[in-house]
């Protein structure tokens, strides 16, 4: 006999698409738990998580050392503002910075990604003086005002009108599309270092190098929007520095997703030059640096560390991608860690329902061909087969 339902499916359902704005075009899962790399439904069925709720699992759902943290922070002290000091706060801003490539000194926290975005460019603005912001076709940055006209991608910046000015394109990869527009009013150069939403896309090393250079030469703040790439999920703690951005570190680096494994919370890391900038009252938010996010933050560092996750992500990207070789259909495997697009002759879509049907979650992207993969950073070499396994079936009918 099969156990009673924890919660009612259908009337979860119903009570969303009654009460909610129908933003979001949903799966028709129902998760009740969720542990290490799967997420448990009523009646206990379980999916295996290559999504990780959009990257933002990193350390696995609940990871126990994350969710002990919250729970003893949240029985001390849920929140108070950045107008005193607090332990929390403390902590995670030491752990991230004593992470982070070494020029990148202090912390700004704030609440999500497109947050982080518009206190880095606005950063940008008021170290240089100047007013523009260079990104890149194909780059996603947030949905909030200055973000969403960042973004070169699709529709999403239509759905922004009116745009703030100063927005200009240049085409990712090409640094003389940046050059051509990097004249004295440009404060900041913004790019994801790999672009995920728009199918995994990256770059060559000597594209980051060259756009490090222009930055220096003509006095232009380099921004990486590391939402997606941070905390660990190229197998490196973040993209600048790593070999495959040829070691260089921008001016600013935006952080949200994964930074407390669920909790919601976003980060600038800047260089001294850009923090002596930045007065008393420049920037805040009155939610962000909350004691409950930095517990989060702390731990999440921490859990990573201590379980070994960026050799984890090495080691079964290696191992996923030999696997791959064997299934005909992939035809080029895109991306870093486990950040990876998996590229198709035809559409991915069918692919991506297919797999759910087989109770694995996966991502699609703006690029129809690429079924994207974003998984918690434990996840193994035995789920990697349950994965591609599933995967070669679908092949084959
Ligand atoms: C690269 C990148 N930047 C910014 C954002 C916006 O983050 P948030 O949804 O937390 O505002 C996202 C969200 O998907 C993202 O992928």
């Amino acid at each position: 006999m099969k156990p009673e339902p924890a919660i009612n499916v259908n009337e979860v359902i119903s009570l969303e698409e009654r009460y909610q704005l129908a933003t979001y075009k949903k799966m028709p899962i129902v998760p009740d738990r969720g542990e290490g790399v799967w997420i448990y439904a009523s009646y206990g069925e379980r999916y295996l998580d290559l999504y990780g709720g959009h990257a933002v699992a990193a350390t696995g759902h609940c990871h126990p050392h994350v969710v002990k943290a919250i729970k003893e922070q949240a029985e001390k002290l849920l929140f108070y503002s950045n107008l005193v000091y607090s332990e929390a706060r403390a902590r995670a801003a030491e752990k991230l910075v004593s992470l982070a490539p070494d020029v990148l000194t202090k912390a700004f926290f704030c609440n999500s990604g497109t947050e982080a975005n518009e206190n880095a460019m606005r950063m940008a603005r008021m170290t240089t003086g100047r007013q523009n912001i260079i990104t890149f076709s194909g780059g996603f940055h947030g949905r909030t005002a200055d973000a969403i006209s960042a973004t070169f991608l699709g529709k999403y910046r239509e759905l922004g009108k009116p745009n703030v000015p100063g927005h200009l394109q240049a085409e990712f990869g090409d640094i003389d599309s940046a050059r051509a527009l990097a004249d004295d009013s440009v404060a900041a150069i913004m790019l994801e270092p790999i672009q995920s939403m728009a199918g995994v896309r990256m770059a060559e090393p000597s594209f980051y190098r060259a756009l490090r250079e222009l930055c220096d030469e003509r006095g232009i703040i380099l921004i990486y929007d590391e939402v997606q790439t941070g905390i660990g999920r190229t197998g490196e703690w973040f993209f600048a520095g790593s070999k495959a951005g040829d070691g260089v570190v921008p001016d600013i680096v935006t952080l949200a997703k994964a930074l407390g494994s669920g909790i919601p919370v976003g980060a600038c890391l800047v260089t001294e030059k850009v923090a002596a900038h930045i007065k008393e009252n420049d920037l805040g938010t009155t939610f962000g640096g909350g004691m409950i996010a930095m517990a989060a933050v702390t731990a999440t560092l921490e859990a990573i560390e201590e379980d070994e996750m960026l050799e984890n992500v090495r080691t079964v990207e290696a191992y996923l991608r030999a696997r791959l070789k064997g299934v005909e259909q992939v035809v080029n495997v895109r991306g870093r860690g486990f950040v990876l697009g998996l590229e198709f002759a035809d559409a991915a879509k069918p692919i991506h329902e297919a797999l759910l049907d087989r109770r694995i979650i996966t991502g699609t992207s703006s690029d129809a061909r690429v079924l994207r993969l974003l998984p918690p950073l434990c996840l193994k070499r035995e789920e990697v087969d349950l994965f591609v396994d599933a995967l070669a079936l679908i092949r084959s009918q």
